[in-house]
């Protein structure tokens, strides 16, 4: 082959890649156009039917509207807390500003939710300003519907479901309170409003990729994770090519906020981004009210009889202390373990059995109290007694018990690592709000520590928490940095 051959076959190359690729941008451009020009096309109909619905008669169409993407806003749980909170937020401080809640909940009738809304979180929302679409494909994000590459399948499912939304109107800012990153690049692209997201658990988090692969199966129960290497490769390159999408999504948001420590890490390592940590409130009123002083020599374990909640590791911890300080174990004011749980299924019930035998097997019987399924009125009443509030689970990503361990004035001993060491027993005012630990002899170590105090300093350690708690977590700590957050879109 001569050199003219080989230059006319590298142009030729060439001309065919370049005729690929333009055709590909061509069509995808044309894409874009006809999808953007339809939404264009009913843009102001749009506007017009939700304001007449909400205020019939003259409104300047052009009043900024807050999109919230929820397909599940009628469930009731923290996310959603979350999700009215900000709109109540926005509401006081823009009232011109209009909210419309995207949600794949059919039937609802608008009063209705903001009821429940009222009874359930106790936040009391206008309901002028708030108008619901109604997603017809919310089936798309359903995770039951995919039982194969559940991530893939749910997050091309979101772009219809997003593309949804947004052909029934097109806000000023779309603001994500569920993490349906996939729907960024097409709200960008066909609309060009601005993005805020609320994440509250990464779609695909470092640790997963990280698991599959050292070989820890992400869910010890699914046999398919056994298989040969050949499958844990497959597997690491699909979720790494996820991770890659995943990422190059989220940077599509102009404003990325996480709920905690742990889930800005994973946002901000996945999407590159600068995420604000802004902690949901937690409610925990109802425990300000008990009793700081007067506490017995009670240590209090609230949690669920889930294996990762480590009860034994509470057992061995007692042991240990009775081993060091034989003297707490017996008297009058004996050193008591309360394990506070619901036991939901037979899994639960045999846990529990393993649980009673080690402690009989360490000798605890008489200083461990299990009260299992106990009434509300139980928790609250154990709540106001314990002076600590013990805590075992390693790497739990937030643990909202500690939360309320510390409103209830009780000083935690938690387990040193996750949410717990990041971001709730930690310093506040400079000052302790409870200890941290990790093996039997530093939680019986701290537990002596907290039991044998004076009673000043238990009641300024155990006030510190209290306040940390209720400043930290609050509503008025969401409010605010929610709107450092937002308040630059919302004025523009
Ligand atoms: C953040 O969201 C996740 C997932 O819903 C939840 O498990 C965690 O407790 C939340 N963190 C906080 C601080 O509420
Ligand atoms: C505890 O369980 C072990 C076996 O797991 C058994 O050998 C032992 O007798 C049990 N102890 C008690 C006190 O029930």
């Amino acid at each position: 082959m001569d050199l003219s051959s080989v230059g006319l076959l590298v142009i030729g190359g060439l001309i065919i890649v370049a005729f690929v690729i333009g055709t590909l941008g061509i069509l995808a451009y044309g894409f874009l156009f006809f999808f953007s020009n339809r939404l264009r096309e009913k843009h102001w109909q749009n506007r017009r039917r939700i304001l007449e619905s909400l205020n019939p008669g003259e409104a300047p169409l052009d009043r900024f509207m807050v999109g919230y993407f929820h397909p599940y806003a009628n469930a009731g749980a923290g996310g959603e807390r979350v999700l009215w909170a900000a709109v109540r937020d926005i509401q006081r401080r823009y009232p011109e500003v209009i909210h419309v809640v995207y949600t794949g909940d059919q039937g609802i009738i608008k009063d209705e939710v903001l009821k429940k809304v009222q009874a359930r979180f106790n936040i009391v929302l206008e309901p002028s300003s708030i108008a619901f679409v109604h997603l017809q494909k919310r089936y798309l994000v359903e995770e039951s519907r995919y039982p194969r590459f559940t991530l893939i399948g749910q997050s091309l499912g979101s772009i219809f479901v997003g593309y949804e939304a947004l052909s029934n109107v097109v806000p000023n800012l779309f603001f994500d309170t569920m993490g349906y990153a996939f729907t960024y690049p097409l709200v960008y692209l066909l609309c060009g409003c601005k993005i805020a997201a609320y994440v509250h658990y990464p779609t695909i988090s470092s640790d997963m990729l990280a698991k599959v692969q050292d070989g820890t199966p992400r869910f010890t129960t699914d046999t398919t994770e056994r298989r040969s290497w050949l499958w844990r490769f497959a597997k690491l390159g699909y979720y790494h090519i996820f991770a890659a999408i995943y990422g190059y999504c989220g940077r599509f948001a102009d404003v990325v906020m996480a709920n905690s420590t742990w889930t800005k890490g994973h946002v901000d390592q996945i999407w590159g981004t600068e995420a604000t940590i802004v902690y949901p409130s937690c409610d925990t009123d109802h425990l300000n009210t008990l009793p700081l002083k007067a506490r017995e020599n009670y240590i209090l374990s609230v949690a669920q009889f889930r294996p990762e909640k480590d009860h034994s590791l509470q057992l061995r911890s007692l042991h240990k202390l009775f081993q060091d300080h034989p003297s707490l174990a017996k008297g009058p004011n004996a050193v008591r373990l309360v394990m506070l749980g619901s036991s939901r299924n037979q899994g639960d019930e045999d846990r529990i059995a393993r649980l009673r035998n080690e402690s009989q097997e360490l000798g605890l019987t008489d200083n461990v109290i299990f009260a299992i399924n106990a009434p509300f009125a139980d928790l609250v009443s154990w709540l106001g007694r314990a002076k600590i509030g013990l805590h075992t689970m390693w790497n739990e990503h937030f643990g909202i018990g500690v939360v309320e361990y510390m409103a209830a004035a009780m000083i935690p001993v938690a387990h040193n690592s996750g949410g717990p060491k990041l971001d709730i027993v930690t310093e506040y005012n400079h000052q302790k709000t409870g200890f941290l630990a990790e093996d039997p002899q530093s939680f019986a170590d701290a537990i002596y520590k907290v039991l044998t105090m004076p009673d000043d300093e238990y009641l300024a350690i155990a006030n510190n928490a209290r306040a940390a708690a209720s400043d930290k977590f609050s509503e008025v700590e969401f409010c605010d940095g929610l709107l450092a957050c937002l308040g630059r879109i919302l004025t523009s």
